[in-house]
């Protein structure tokens, strides 16, 4: 058996990975996030506990379960420490089970700073609607070869240098483009040079602590953040994160080589939200759409900010089900459809007055697509009672075989609801 998993979400985030993660990390050794920051907000719901985690994976509250941060997410350390504390204030103990990568790059408080302020340049709908993390300018910096790595936090002489650099250039921005306060280069050396021996026993090179585990025979389990639509190079561009949520990610961003990986398993709710702008086809401005996100309590676990809702869309599914080679599905959150007397699909899009069936990667044309629907029938009831499958309502089941047909791929788990519990498998 190949020893890697990889979990992907599917659509524009918000899928329900998380849950999907915690609930999956039994039967893992190890569980690694592999791209994106604190722009994440991933859910758990355990005994009646309701945890957000931004950057630690969804494994945490496993405890025999190792977790990594892996080379491709961009850290805040201090977002990372606070979240370190929450874990250990549920009385889970992070020590020997939390690894960093050496080489992840750091969100520093300018990198936020430049995040709001060139949101704040873009006016109405040309702004992106971002988290406000800072990811954009930190793998901006990443890719322009200038980033500050976890590792330099270890060597109080290469991260005054390099933040000497750094500042000194963000602040020509600052002062003269933005027209805003510089930094106290002095002030922020200070204070990062703290975070050496708190972070210490973290770092690890993460790339070859994987490979070694992989080799003794552990199983590890590759956890997205974000989803295939918001992929820098396969989303819908501009309207983005940047980075690789896609499964190609998650090599890339963790060292484990393709030839590991043999399930990619895609989270998929059963209709469909985005937070931040960008086109979304199937977008209900209407009733049913506020409907979807009353009960579904669609407000951004990040920002707070209210999700944008509609109907499950297999265009843009098959698309992503493709790039990022899924195998198999998990489809959360059907039990929001529960009282619905009538289910839509979008099975096709209409482009000036004709039928396509493929998603368009180009935001203009993806923008002025219209969404052809097929109806089904709702279910009237409740799945929380089913044990498998078979214990569901039929019409909910045929729900679950129409999606499977239409995608090619099948559905292995079911949610229905938040808690580990309320999982069905297929
Ligand atoms: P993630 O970013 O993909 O991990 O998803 P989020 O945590 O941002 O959003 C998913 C939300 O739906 C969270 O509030 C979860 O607790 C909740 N959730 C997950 N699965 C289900 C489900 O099957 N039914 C319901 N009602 N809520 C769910
Ligand atoms: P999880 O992992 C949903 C969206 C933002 C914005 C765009 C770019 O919880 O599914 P960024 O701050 O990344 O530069 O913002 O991406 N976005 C998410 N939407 N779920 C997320 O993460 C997201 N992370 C970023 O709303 O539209
Ligand atoms: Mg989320």
């Amino acid at each position: 058996m190949a020893s890697a998993t990889v979990l992907v979400g599917t659509q524009f985030g918000d899928e329900g990975k998380g849950k999907l993660v915690d609930y999956l990390s039994d039967k893992y050794d190890i569980v690694v996030r592999y791209q994106g920051g604190a722009n994440a907000g991933h859910t758990i719901c355990f005994d009646n506990k309701t945890v957000v985690l931004h950057l630690i994976p969804s494994g945490i509250f496993n405890k025999d379960c190792v977790c990594v941060i892996g080379n491709g997410v961009v850290i805040d350390p201090n977002a990372l420490l606070d979240e370190i504390k929450k874990v250990e204030d549920l009385g889970y103990d992070v020590r020997g089970r939390l690894f960093i990568s050496h080489n992840a790059h750091l969100i520093m408080p300018y990198h936020k700073q430049l995040d709001s302020l060139s949101e704040s340049c873009l006016s109405g709908e040309q702004k992106i609607g971002t988290t406000g993390r800072g990811i954009g300018p930190s793998y901006e910096d990443k890719f322009a070869r200038c980033g500050v790595r976890v590792v330099d936090l270890l060597n109080a002489k290469v991260l005054e240098e390099k933040l000497r650099d750094n500042i000194a250039a963000k602040n020509k921005l600052f002062k003269n483009i933005y027209e805003k306060d510089e930094i106290d280069v002095d002030a922020m050396v200070r204070e990062y040079a703290e975070f050496d021996k708190i972070i210490d026993p973290f770092v690890t090179n993460t790339q070859l602590y994987l490979n070694r585990k992989i080799r003794e025979g552990k199983t590890v389990l590759l956890e997205g953040a974000q989803g295939c639509l918001l992929d820098v190079d396969h989303g819908t561009y501009p309207y983005v994160t940047s980075s690789n949520p896609t499964s190609g990610g998650a090599c890339t961003g963790s060292g484990v080589a393709p030839n590991h990986i043999g399930k990619v398993i895609g989270v998929c709710k059963a209709y469909t939200t985005r937070v931040g702008n960008g086109a979304f086809p199937t977008e209900l401005d209407d009733e049913v759409g506020e409907s979807l996100g009353r009960i579904g309590h669609e407000f951004g676990a990040t920002t707070g900010r209210k999700r944008r809702c509609g109907w499950i869309d297999l265009v843009a599914l098959r698309y992503s089900l493709t790039i990022s080679g899924v195998t198999e599905l998990a489809l959360t959150k059907l039990d929001v459809l529960d009282t619905f007397g009538e289910i839509k699909v979008c099975t096709s899009y209409m482009l000036d007055g004709k039928e396509i069936h493929d998603f368009p990667t180009e935001h203009q044309t993806l923008s002025r697509v219209t969404p052809v629907y097929k109806s089904l029938p709702g279910w009237n009831g409740s799945n929380a009672h089913a044990k498998s499958f078979d214990d569901m309502h039929e019409n909910a089941r045929d729900y679950v075989t129409f999606l499977e047909d239409a995608l090619g791929v099948p559905v292995t788990f079911i949610s229905v609801g938040p808690g580990r519990d309320e999982t069905v498998f297929k």
